[in-house]
């Protein structure tokens, strides 16, 4: 049943208008139930609450915006299609303001960028923030960057040029200094209710006997003591940023409303930072529980009820087993987010080009199930977070590798002390318990131009060439179509610790400036960036519903990569060593290909074979098809 005020607001719209919310509810409201039930005991009065959520969004729905969802409902595929390419920044280190970033949306649109991730930008903590990651207002923007006025007319701005707004959403922890928390700490027990709080040590004890930890360098422990609240409170990253409570419908309630908000100021993409750790459970990890595919497919199937322009991004950096079930499998299938961060493809890429050795991946990314046809994984060579290496120790196995022993070469490899690296990262949260050592540095530095290592930039345009060439929605992250190094000035940049010996955060080092005017493409890596981008553009083998298939090497030296489309199949081909290799012709007969005809788009030309093999050059990707 609607609340009254969402049964008015409804009243006050055209016949047509309502005619396509109660279609819309119609249609979804049968998974918003189903999601409700395996979360909640009251789940009908928790769909009843969010039903005049959305109504009362809709309402007041600007018309260009029910104008977009129109044209997004006619091509629910506008986030697969081969066109579409990412560009991840943050507003002030791009631009300075959000007013600053529509000023530079020309410089996007020459890269062929059609969506863009700005990092949070909703009002944070005053420092430290984890990067903006601890907001105490979803409803307002960061002082420094504009306002919410400023939003809006940038999301105008970027439509109009073509580019969709993403936007974090960090769903899993508030900043201490946001209302909710300090309604909690001043004892209204309503409040209380949206954290996990505990009086003594007896459940933070029980909890942590199966939690991993996020920060053990700067943070460590998953509970912190506030005397304020006289007790210990649920804070997975940072002491400041609380943990919420979405086992408490309300919780789920007022992200719902926030999500409404913030797409009716024109977002149409939200980034669900940090998902995995949404839902506890005590013997756990408290990382990819069932629920939390259930939470998603709920604010879903609000959001497609009030606005179905807008789609979900779950940034859950987990295993490669776990992944998956965030684009949806069995009754979930198609139903949780639209995108999905491929955090395995990002790791296998290191660990393709420090071991040169493919097998490994190979053999990761064979075990992922091909996502739902109307998802698509974001695939990413770097972003602003530090690496870790997710390797399954099973996959490890399988390619003859010890699990603990390629993780701690990937470390050493990367933090320029293995004899021969050519990379210059810096080592993130080491943790003594475990060994676990996280890597922090720009693409460039990491593949070897800060070294002055000769095959940099063939790297550099073969990392762009795995993420544009895999299928999915690629995103690349500010500065690496520029090769930018590890900024030298990065202490100054993070914000400084909490505790006196604290050692700052080492993420900023990748994290620079970007250089305006652009300098001139010395080692022609923009220019490498841009073919690469126009010629998958040019590809409808790329369209995300295709599914990527990673074939069984014939060379050690090359990811092959096929793709079957109605058109006809693609082949990727990556060498990631510093010496020519091969495909042999074999494998496109395999596929149907013919050797003879086939072309090659990265490099706009017929591909050389010789001895009954298509050669690559070091470091080389070939996008094979038969003619367009
Ligand atoms: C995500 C962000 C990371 C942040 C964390 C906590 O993983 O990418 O930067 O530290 O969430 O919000």
């Amino acid at each position: 049943m609607l609340a009254p005020a969402a049964t008015a607001a409804l009243a006050q719209l055209p016949a047509f208008r309502r005619e396509v919310f109660e279609a819309r509810l119609e249609r979804w409201l049968p998974d918003l139930r189903a999601a409700l039930d395996s979360l909640y005991v009251d789940s009908a009065a928790v769909a009843d609450r969010l039903v005049s959520t959305a109504a009362l969004a809709y309402a007041r729905r600007a018309d260009d915006l029910h104008h977009l969802d129109l044209r997004r409902s006619l091509q629910p595929d506008w986030f697969q299609l081969p066109e579409m390419v990412g560009y991840a920044a943050y507003a002030e280190r791009f631009a300075g303001t959000l007013a600053g970033v529509a000023e530079r949306a020309s410089y996007l649109t020459g890269l062929g960028v059609r969506y863009l991730h700005l990092m949070p930008l909703l009002d944070p903590r005053p420092q430290p923030n984890d990067g903006g990651y601890a907001v105490q207002d979803f409803r307002s923007v960061r002082a420094d960057l504009g306002t919410m006025a400023d939003l809006r007319a940038l999301t105008e701005r970027l439509r109009s040029d073509g580019i969709s707004l993403c936007l974090d959403l960090v769903l899993n922890h508030v900043a201490r200094e946001h209302e909710w928390a300090v309604r909690a700490r001043s004892g209204e027990p309503r409040y209380r209710d949206y954290f996990f709080l505990y009086p003594d040590r007896t459940m933070p004890d029980a909890f942590e006997r199966t939690l991993p930890e996020v920060f053990p360098d700067f943070a460590p422990g998953s509970f912190s003591w506030d005397d304020e609240l006289a007790a210990w409170v649920w804070t997975t990253f940072n002491a400041y940023q609380w943990d919420l409570n979405w086992a408490n419908p309300d919780v789920l309630c007022e992200f719902a409303d926030i999500v409404l908000h913030l797409a009716n100021h024109g977002v149409e993409v939200f980034r669900l930072d940090a998902i995995a750790f949404t839902w506890k459970r005590l013997g756990t990890d408290c990382q990819n529980q069932p629920e939390v595919q259930a939470l998603t497919q709920a604010l879903r199937t609000v959001a497609r009820i009030a606005c179905p322009a807008v789609a979900f991004k779950a940034e859950a950096i987990v295993g490669p087993r776990d992944l998956i079930a965030y684009l949806g499998t069995g009754a979930r299938f198609g139903k949780v987010s639209d995108l999905a961060y491929h955090n395995g493809l990002m790791v296998q890429i290191w660990s393709m080009f420090a071991s040169g050795d493919v097998r490994l991946a190979t053999r990761a990314l064979k075990q992922l199930p091909a996502p739902p046809s109307t998802t698509a994984w974001v695939t990413y060579a770097r972003g602003h977070d530090d690496i870790g290496w997710a390797v399954d120790d099973a996959d490890a196995g399988s390619a003859g590798l010890s699990g603990p022993a390629h993780r701690a070469f990937l470390s050493d490899f990367y933090a320029g002390r293995f004899p021969g690296s050519w990379a210059r990262g810096l080592v993130f949260q080491e943790n003594p318990a475990t060994g676990d050592r996280r890597i922090s540095g720009s693409l460039a530095s990491l593949a070897g131009l800060e070294a002055g290592d000769p095959w940099a930039v063939h790297r550099i345009l073969l990392a762009h060439a795995l993420i544009l060439g895999f299928g999915g929605l690629p995103v690349i992250w500010m500065g690496d179509e520029l090769g930018l190094l590890n900024d030298p000035g990065w202490e100054s940049s993070a914000p400084t610790p909490e505790r006196a010996g604290e050692r700052p955060d080492n993420r900023w080092v990748h994290r620079p400036r970007m250089p305006w005017p652009v300098p001139p493409d010395r080692h022609g890596i923009s220019a490498g960036v841009r073919r690469l981008v126009l010629a998958r553009a040019s590809l409808p083998h790329l369209h995300a519903a295709t599914a990527a298939e990673v074939l069984d090497p014939h060379d050690t030296g090359v990811l092959l990569v096929a793709r079957r489309h109605p058109l006809g199949p693609m082949l990727g081909a990556y060498n990631v060593m510093a010496e020519p290799r091969h495909v042999p012709l074999s494998v496109l007969h395999e596929l149907g290909m013919d050797p003879a005809s086939v072309v090659d788009h990265v490099a706009g030309s017929t591909p050389t074979i010789r001895d009954d093999a298509v050669q690559l050059e070091p470091y080389a990707a070939l996008w094979l098809t038969a003619p367009l």
